[in-house]
This record gives C-alpha cells, structure tokens and sequence, in this order.
C-alpha cells in the first residue's frame, strides 16, 4: 500500500494516479489495478445520490460509504472526504469529525476545502493528531455558491495570486497533499513548482503531480461530466445494450438456460 511519505516522495519524478470510488463492488475492481490512491468524495451527492451539489452530503454517509471502500479495497490508500459543515465549525469540531472518518471507516486520511481562518486552523489541529490531511484549492464544490457557480477560479491576476497564496497556507498548516480543481494549467504549474507536497490536478492541466477524476465521469456512467473529463469507457452504452439484451431473452425464454437452472 501507499504511504504518505511514499507518495510525497514521488513529487517531481513520477506522477501519483487518483480515482474517486463509492461502493465496494467497484472498490474491489480498483483494488486489483495499480491506481494509486482512492478518494471517497463527497461527489457522491451528485453522481451517486443524483443531487445538484454535494453541500447536503453527511458525515453518516461519508462514513457508510469510506466502510464500503475500504471492504472491496482493503490494501489501497484511502482517502475520505469531510463534508461540508462538518469542518468549519470550530477546529476541535473538526478534529472530532475526522478521527470518527479514520476510525470508522480506516481511512488513511481526510480531505477538506479551503483555505479559511477555521479551515487552516482544523488542519493544523487534525495534523497534529496523527491524522493525515489532504487540502482542496481552486473550484471548491463545496463554496459552490459563494464562488457564484461551477467556474473555472485564479483567471486574473488577483485570484490566481490569492490561490497561491491560499496553497502555501495549506502546507504550511500541516497538509501533505493538494488537490487543484478547475485553474489554468500555467497557475496549477506554477502553483505545484512553489510548493514542497505533491500537488493533484482535476481541471487544472498537466503539471500538477498527479490527476483525479471522477470515477463515473471518466467510466462514461454520469452523463453530465465536466469538459475536463476524458471518457476512458462508454459504460452507459455497455449497460444499455446488456440489459436490452436481458429483457429479449428473458421474453424470448432463453434466460435461463439450462446451465444457469438447477
Ligand atoms: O468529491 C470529489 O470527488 C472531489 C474530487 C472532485 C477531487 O473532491
């Protein structure tokens, strides 16, 4: 299994591999390839729970869902995220939040978004309980709506200053890895060279040291991805046609043949 120090040992040479997982059937499919990292993401309000933003997503489900991961990948690196509210509170919150993840669900560490008084304070507060922290800079979904909408942060000078600003915040609080979602490659870039933590881009170009995407995105599975996203598979398609296929010989009774009766 990965480790922490493994992984930051990894920046600038080899690039760390990332994939978002919900469930454990897929979880145990990951388990037997060479990802890197899982992350349980809160993302699962939307393309697993169907809602328009991941802001109503609790920490029980964060936990019933980082238990199945870990059950279908038992010798993968996971990371969980913290929803939204369960770390902006107050640092102490938050550290009690993160250790109900880690012993709940044996997670190998947690994720959050920002780079607020409060957020920067859970961090140091979360990392100094052993806890491992991963940040999240740029598009944070969680600020979905203070950040007015799904777009692409840091195109002026002043916000892309303030993301760098906000990246050397977050390492120096404790984080040991940071996800950039939706910057420009050259800010992300610049952003990755100026900092000391691996770096994981989603949206954010191809300098960072490693990628995320969604799973059900990159799968064909969600069939409102983001322009970012690469389709690796057409799995809607694959599906459709095996269940057409099942309702016509379920009609046509070939389903079951003698081999699948006893
Ligand atoms: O929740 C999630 O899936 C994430 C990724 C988009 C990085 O945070």
């Amino acid at each position: 299994m990965e480790t922490v120090s493994k992984l930051q040992a990894r920046k600038p040479a080899e690039k760390i591999t990332m994939l978002t997982v919900y469930s454990a059937s897929t979880a145990m499919i990951l388990n037997q390839t060479n990802i890197d990292t899982l992350l349980v993401g809160d993302s699962l309000g939307v393309v697993f729970q169907g809602k328009p933003d991941t802001l109503s997503v609790a920490l029980e489900e964060m936990i019933y869902h980082g238990q199945a991961v870990r059950r279908g990948a038992p010798d993968k690196f996971m990371i969980v995220d913290l929803p939204f509210m369960s770390y902006q509170v107050n640092a102490e919150e938050s550290l009690i939040n993160a250790g109900r993840i880690m012993k709940q669900t044996g997670a190998n560490a947690v994720k959050l978004e920002g780079a607020s008084e409060v957020v920067l304070a859970s961090i140091q507060k979360i990392t100094a309980a052993g806890i491992p922290v991963v940040g999240h800079l740029g598009f944070t979904p969680q600020g979905v709506h203070s950040l007015s909408g799904y777009k692409v942060q840091g195109k002026d000078g002043a916000s892309a200053e303030k993301i760098k600003t906000e990246a050397l915040a977050v390492e120096k609080a404790g984080a040991f890895m940071l996800v950039l979602e939706m910057i420009p490659a050259a800010l992300a870039g610049s952003i990755t060279a100026g900092l000391k933590i691996p770096t994981i881009g989603i949206g954010a170009g191809p300098d960072c040291d490693g990628q995320v995407l969604v799973i059900d995105d990159m799968l064909g599975l969600y069939p409102r991805a983001p322009k970012f996203v690469k389709r690796y598979a057409n799995l809607d398609q694959s599906i459709s046609q095996a269940v057409e296929k099942y309702i016509s010989e379920v009609k046509e009774q070939k389903f079951p043949a003698a081999k699948y009766s006893f």
